[in-house]
């Protein structure tokens, strides 16, 4: 068999995990494993890289991916090419990890190609599984964040704001955030009232508090507001962001404090993954490995009940799996006297 892997989408802490697991097990069965570099990019001009045990002994435990990968790829109108240069590729199916775009687009451009997908964004918001790889070491970087933050809050008696990634879905900020005991969470599911955090604020500088940490996430809102947002000539969606330094100076002018704010940005996805995301890519990356190598296309690998297991592909497309509002970790946040 020769089987061609691809990564597809924003990068994610965990995508050299799911190709050095996959093609170890694709390799000693037999298999050829072509690298495909870029994305969809690599499909359109046939750039590969073979992969042998030794290319990638250890990749695993690097960020980033070591294909390379592509999201702002044009796509419209571009089926021949895409089943031309796929065709080319001799493959007899394809793995790829990426998120609803990338197979979205996979559909779009070659509804016959046998393909395994495997489910990947730090954001965590994908529908038909329960967990991302990615998101488990997004949160440690918003948690260590918030720990080293609370430090110089308490030592300048200020407010940090720290503003995570997640576009529309609250899961980074809230699984960072409350494994860190933040003072404050705000997530988009959420919309915050501005009259009960200036209170909240308020109320902890007069009770003596020596700082606080307010964790935001970028598309979060007050009540009756729009997110922040922008739009950019390099891509077709939009990019969120900005209201962590929003919230910070809102915060000066609406409670006693001094406040500072960071974007942690890209350092999310760019952190070499933690334990839990190695045992989660070992596991995915073999299981959509045996998937080829039996046959079954068409399936993507996914998280439920405490196991990786797999399921129609069409299973992980759709709007964005955003948190319950009343979700369990929202009331254990309230339970423990967050704000969120
Ligand atoms: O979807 C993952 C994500 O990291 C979002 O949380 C964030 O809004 C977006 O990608 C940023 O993407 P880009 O790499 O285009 O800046």
């Amino acid at each position: 068999m020769r089987i061609g892997i691809m990564t597809g989408g924003g990068d994610a802490p965990g995508l050299n995990g799911i190709i050095e697991s996959a093609s170890r097990v694709l390799l000693s069965h037999g298999a050829e494993v072509i690298g495909i570099c870029d994305g969809f990019e690599g499909i359109f001009s046939g750039r590969t890289k073979p992969i042998t045990r030794d290319s990638i002994n250890g990749i695993h435990a690097v960020a980033g991916t070591y294909l390379g990968t592509s999201n702002k790829s044009k796509l419209h109108g571009r089926s021949e090419e895409f089943q031309t240069g796929f065709r080319s590729l001799k493959l007899d199916g394809l793995i790829a990890a990426g998120g609803d775009g990338t197979f979205k687009g996979i559909r779009e451009l070659a509804p016959d190609v046998k393909v395994i997908g495997v489910p990947k964004t730090i954001d965590n918001d994908l529908q038909g599984t329960e967990i991302t790889f990615g998101y488990d070491t997004a949160c440690s970087v918003v948690s260590e964040s918030v720990d080293s933050l609370r430090a110089t809050a308490n030592a300048h008696h200020r407010v940090m704001v720290i503003e995570t990634m997640g576009r529309s879905a609250g899961w980074i900020a809230l699984g960072g955030g409350l494994s860190s005991y933040a003072d404050v969470i705000l997530i988009p599911e959420r919309p915050f009232s501005r009259p009960k955090l200036s209170k909240f604020l308020t109320n902890a500088h007069a009770a003596g508090k020596p700082g606080m940490v307010v964790v935001v996430s970028e598309a979060a809102k007050a009540i009756g507001e729009d997110p922040i947002f922008s739009t950019s000539p390099h891509s077709t969606g939009i990019r969120f962001g900005g209201i962590g330094e929003r919230l910070a100076r809102w915060i000066e002018q609406n409670s006693p404090w001094e406040a500072r704010h960071v974007v942690l940005g890209h350092l999310q996805r760019a952190r070499y993954p933690t334990t839990t995301d190695r045992f989660l890519t070992a596991s995915m990356g073999a299981k959509a490995a045996t998937l080829a190598l039996t046959h079954q296309w068409n399936r993507a690998v996914v998280y439920r009940n405490g196991i990786v297991t797999d399921a129609p592909l069409s299973d992980i497309q759709g709007e964005p799996r955003e948190v319950d509002p009343e979700h369990r970790w929202v009331k254990l946040c309230e339970a423990l006297g967050i704000f969120i």
